[in-house]
């Protein structure tokens, strides 16, 4: 049976941990980058919780606050502060939220009381009418899949100046809820596939439509059907259905990364957190946070604190030098004209995944794949500016304020 999910709050688990520093981590960078743009950004926390847990620790709603002081405090006084909105909906516990809010950040909250699906249309309509050029950011972390909407994804991507999503995708939840539609018993033991998953929301769905709304299409029943036949278990399943669903975000979304947040070494995932957006930059600062928070998840929870001389992704696979050379190459192989270097990177890790973290592929100090590249003559490379003051060459490997580098395989 399901777990209920009343205990959530008692005490902040180590997932959600892991989860909140993946948004705030992220967070920073994104305010730095819209704030400098100047204009203003509507942050959605869609499912925002207490604010606090009951052992003093702080939910994702404090979290996004803390990203946006931070970003706050680089650019006070260097221009006219865009407007932010912070938004908040919460079905259960709105009155916690609200006096679990700092103080110094009211003014610039809303905490909306009720649900979801009957507030996030009249808010973002509402905001867009209001505010050109809006920027959005919609976290999305419900207890389970029931409330995903695929089209209002959709239709997010297209209504503002940019729109990113973070969203906790329940998989397994899914695959669940799925073969109970199709009526496909479920084969492996529930209370291990969904052991601690106090998330897990019991409500059920009622129809092959109800499904199909969630994913985006109906290409999750060929999975069931497989896994009804017995030709794949569970975690086959949920794998080809996270990747299907990933694929089917990238209709709207240019790039579409997840984390499969997992806690013992070899154990399958509880769940992952998606990440959609259409600039390659958040692409590439997400890609960069995946791979810290795993080095944390993979060092701190799942070896007990021992630290491997091998670092691992989230699938928990050792990725060697060799295997980032020959994706790189067969990634150059297919960009035929000279492109700028965060999209090279940006295309990357939407095509192969989070095999690694930047400093591997390109900005390493004690070397990286792009570099090796460089040196062996297998690539072109353009920077600006191409001189420094003292007139020798530029070697940087980073893109940012007006340092730029384009590259393509030489011919
Ligand atoms: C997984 S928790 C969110 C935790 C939060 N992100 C945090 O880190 O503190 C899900 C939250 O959604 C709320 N909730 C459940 N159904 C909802 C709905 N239909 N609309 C809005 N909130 C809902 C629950 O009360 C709960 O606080």
């Amino acid at each position: 049976m399901p777990k209920d999910n009343r205990d959530f709050f008692k005490t902040k688990k180590i997932w959600s941990e892991v989860k909140d520093e993946l948004l705030g981590c992220y967070l920073v960078p994104y305010f730095n980058k819209i704030l400098s743009m100047g204009n203003p950004v509507l942050y959605v926390d869609c499912f925002a919780g207490k604010g606090k847990f009951d052992d003093g620790k702080g939910g994702s709603p404090l979290t996004a606050l803390q990203s946006l002081d931070k970003s706050m405090a680089v650019y006070r006084g260097r221009f006219p502060m865009p407007s932010v909105f912070m938004k908040f909906i919460e079905l259960n516990y709105a009155a916690d939220l609200i006096s679990n809010l700092p103080e110094h950040s009211k003014e610039r909250c809303e905490v909306i009381s009720g649900k979801f699906e009957d507030n996030i249309m009249p808010l973002l309509q509402r905001s867009i009418s209001q505010y050109h050029q809006l920027n959005v950011f919609l976290y999305v972390d419900p207890y389970g899949v029931k409330v995903l909407n695929a089209k209002l994804f959709d239709s997010v991507a297209t209504a503002f100046r940019t729109a990113e999503l973070l969203i906790n995708l329940n998989s397994f939840g899914f695959i669940r809820e799925a073969c109970r539609v199709k009526k496909i018993s479920f084969r492996e033991r529930e209370s291990e596939v969904f052991s601690d998953l106090e998330e897990y929301d019991s409500s059920t769905m009622e129809s092959l439509q109800d499904l199909d709304n969630i994913a985006g299409g109906s290409y999750w029943q060929e999975i069931i059907d497989k896994y009804g036949r017995g030709e794949i278990d569970c975690y086959d399943a949920e794998k080809e259905f996270s990747r299907l669903y990933k694929e089917r975000l990238r209709k709207n979304y240019t790039y579409v990364l997840d984390m499969p947040i997992r806690l013992k070494p070899g154990q399958h995932p509880k769940y992952r957190m998606v990440h959609a957006t259409n600039h390659p930059d958040g692409c590439i600062l997400m890609a960069d946070n995946i791979a810290k928070r795993t080095d944390r998840l993979v060092i701190e929870i799942q070896s007990g604190g021992q630290m491997s001389l091998l670092q691992q992704t989230a699938e928990n696979e050792i990725i060697s030098e060799e295997i980032l050379m020959e994706k790189m190459e067969e990634l150059l192989e297919n960009t035929p004209s000279f492109t700028r270097l965060n999209q090279l990177l940006a295309n990357f890790y939407n095509q192969y995944g989070v095999l690694c973290d930047l400093s591997r592929l390109s900005s390493g100090r004690s070397g990286s794949i792009l570099k090796t590249l460089e040196k062996s003559g297998y690539i072109d490379v353009q920077r600006q500016p191409a001189y420094t003051e003292k007139g020798t060459a530029t070697t940087f490997w980073q893109e940012q304020h007006r340092k730029t580098i384009s590259l393509r395989k030489r011919r």
